[in-house]
C-alpha cells in the first residue's frame, strides 16, 4: 500500500505548503467554492513552516484515531498511548475520555469548520477564547493540521494565527495545498471503493501508509449501531446521533479499511481491547 500511495501522494509536497511556496498577499484558490480565494496575511504567513514538519520522520507503530462513538468503553487508551505517533482527527476533546482513546498526541487535524462550529465567538465571547486557548495550548510543540484551502470556511485561519501568535503558540502547522483531495481520491481511484470527497480519516490514513510500518485505526466506525445492535454516538465527546455525511461516503471508506485490515496492511480496531 505504501508503494501504491506513494505514487499519487508525496508527503514531502502534499503534507503542507510552505514559506518558500507562499507569499504574503498571495490569493489561494479554495477547492470549493472555485472562484473564491484564500488571502494570504502577515500573520498567516508568519505560522506557515518553512520545511515539512514530517521531514524525514518515520515510525514503527502509529494509532490513527477517528471520532465515531465505537471508542466509548473501549478502554483502548493506554494502548493509542503507547504508539509511537498519534494521529487524532478535528481537535477532538480527550480529557475525560482519556481511558478510552488515551492522551498523547503528536499530530491533531482541525477543519477550519470546528472553529466555526465549536469556537465561533473566539475573538468576542471570553469562554470561547479561553477554552481555544486551552485546548491549542494542549497540542504543546506538535503538530496542527489545518486543510486551510480546501473550503471557504478556511478564511477564519487568519483570524487563528493571529490567535497563535498573540499567545507565542509553538505549535509546528501543516498546511496541505488546495486539489489535497483530489490526490487523496485518485489513490482509490481504480479500486472497488467509490469514495466520493475523501474524510479526514481517509487523509490521515493515506499519511500514515507513507510513515508508518504498524497502523492501529480506532474510532473508524460510521454507522448508527455497534455490531451487537446498541446504538452509537457520531462523535465519541458528544451526544449526537449518527449522520449522514454527503460530502463523504464513510461506510465505504470503512469496507476500504476493512479490506486492508483484512490483508494485514493495518489494525482496524472495533472491539475493546481490555
Ligand atoms: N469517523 C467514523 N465514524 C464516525 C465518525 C467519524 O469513521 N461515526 C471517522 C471519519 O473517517 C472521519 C474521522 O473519523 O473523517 C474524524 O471524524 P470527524 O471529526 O467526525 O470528521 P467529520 O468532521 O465528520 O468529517 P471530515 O472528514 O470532513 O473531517
Amino acid at each position: 500500500m505504501r508503494k501504491h500511495i506513494l505514487k499519487f501522494y508525496n508527503p514531502e509536497k502534499h503534507l503542507t505548503m510552505t514559506t518558500s511556496n507562499l507569499q504574503v498577499g498571495q490569493h489561494v484558490k479554495y477547492e470549493i467554492p472555485t472562484k473564491s480565494y484564500f488571502n494570504v496575511t502577515e500573520n498567516f504567513y508568519k505560522v506557515v513552516p518553512k520545511v515539512s514538519p514530517l521531514k524525514g520522520r518515520h515510525f514503527n507503530s502509529c494509532a490513527v484515531v477517528g471520532n465515531s462513538g465505537i471508542v466509548l468503553n473501549s478502554k483502548c487508551g493506554q494502548e493509542i498511548d503507547s504508539m509511537d505517533f498519534v494521529i487524532r482527527c478535528n481537535l477532538p476533546p480527550t480529557s475525560g475520555y482519556e481511558k478510552d482513546v488515551g492522551s498523547k498526541s503528536n499530530f491533531t487535524t482541525m477543519n477550519p469548520s470546528v472553529i466555526s462550529v465549536y469556537y465561533r465567538k473566539f475573538l468576542k465571547i471570553k469562554k470561547d477564547h479561553e477554552r481555544l486557548l486551552r485546548r491549542l495550548r494542549q497540542i504543546g510543540d506538535q503538530i496542527l493540521y489545518v486543510p486551510a484551502f480546501t473550503s471557504g470556511g478556511g478564511r477564519n485561519m487568519n483570524e487563528v494565527a493571529g490567535f497563535m501568535l498573540q499567545y507565542n503558540l509553538q505549535i509546528k502547522t501543516a498546511f496541505p495545498p488546495p486539489g489535497i483531495n483530489n490526490i487523496i481520491r485518485s489513490i482509490w481511484k481504480n479500486s472497488q471503493f467509490r469514495l466520493r470527497r475523501p474524510s479526514t480519516g481517509a487523509h490521515m490514513y493515506a499519511l500514515a501508509a507513507t510513515m508508518c510500518d504498524r497502523i492501529h485505526m480506532y474510532g473508524f466506525y460510521p454507522f448508527s449501531t455497534d455490531p451487537y445492535g446498541t446504538p452509537l454516538r457520531y462523535h465519541y465527546y458528544e451526544n449526537s446521533k449518527m449522520i449522514k455525511v454527503a460530502t463523504h461516503n464513510m461506510p465505504e471508506e470503512f469496507r476500504a479499511l476493512q479490506m486492508l485490515h483484512q490483508r494485514g496492511a493495518l489494525v482496524l480496531h472495533t472491539e475493546p481491547c481490555q
